[in-house]
């Protein structure tokens, strides 16, 4: 398969330091920028809103890979996408199922990727049908909510059953307690984009936590 896409999640970085951060992890060789968004509802916590995600573009070149934890994600598409994202993700479990598939087409009518996540309580074989759709799935390792949370191994066995079924090139995300061992678990299942928070805006040489995922 070809390489892996590192996505560093910034909920990890230094929010006083955002810009510097972001410098960092570019040159450090991250591949997308991954930018959660709360909403303290879908999620108990609140974060990142559409303001920081205009700023965020203005500082980097590196596609901004944008992780909505909200409900209605339908309501925010076209702001995050007006302000820069390149790959919009949201909830299978935030949307009724007959709207899967055109909010994954109103994402794409921006010239963008369009993602499509589930959590670690849901079956793979409910989104079966609309992986064809979608130009990522993200499979949540770890409840959605919080950086730094231990890594769900059961859940990365969703990944076989994605991958066997998806035609072409989708991209299969994992997202939730990543570091050097489970990220080698979950490229040996399938996986081709790995999201990291803690590991790597933790780590002493963050250009060696990026290559170490590789
Ligand atoms: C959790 C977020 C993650 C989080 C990952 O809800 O979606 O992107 O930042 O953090 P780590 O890598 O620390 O588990
Ligand atoms: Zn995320």
């Amino acid at each position: 398969m070809s390489k892996v896409i590192i996505s560093p999640s910034i909920l990890s970085s230094d929010f006083a330091n955002l810009g510097r951060d972001i410098h960092e992890i570019e040159k450090a060789g991250a591949d997308w920028v991954h930018i959660d968004v709360m909403d303290g509802h879908f999620v108990p916590n609140l974060t990142i809103g559409v303001p920081v995600v205009k700023s965020i573009r203005k500082v980097t070149h590196l596609p901004l890979d944008v992780h909505l934890m909200i409900e209605n994600p339908m309501k925010y598409i076209k702001p995050f996408a007006q302000a820069g994202a390149d790959i919009i993700t949201f909830h299978y479990e935030a949307v009724e199922r007959n709207e899967v598939i055109e909010i994954a087409q109103y994402i794409k009518d921006f010239d963008i990727k369009a993602g499509l996540a589930i959590k670690p309580n849901t079956n793979p074989e409910e989104i079966l049908e609309y992986v064809g759709y979608f130009d990522m799935i993200l499979i949540m390792t770890v409840e959605p909510g919080f950086g730094g949370q231990e890594f769900i191994s059961k859940c990365a066995q969703k990944l076989p059953l994605i991958r066997e079924f998806a035609e072409g090139d989708l991209i299969l995300q994992v997202d939730g307690g990543i570091n050097r061992e489970t990220a080698r678990v979950c490229t040996k299942l399938g996986a081709n984009s790995l999201v990291a928070g803690s590991y790597i805006f933790n780590a002493e040489n963050i250009s060696d936590a990026i290559s170490s995922l590789r």
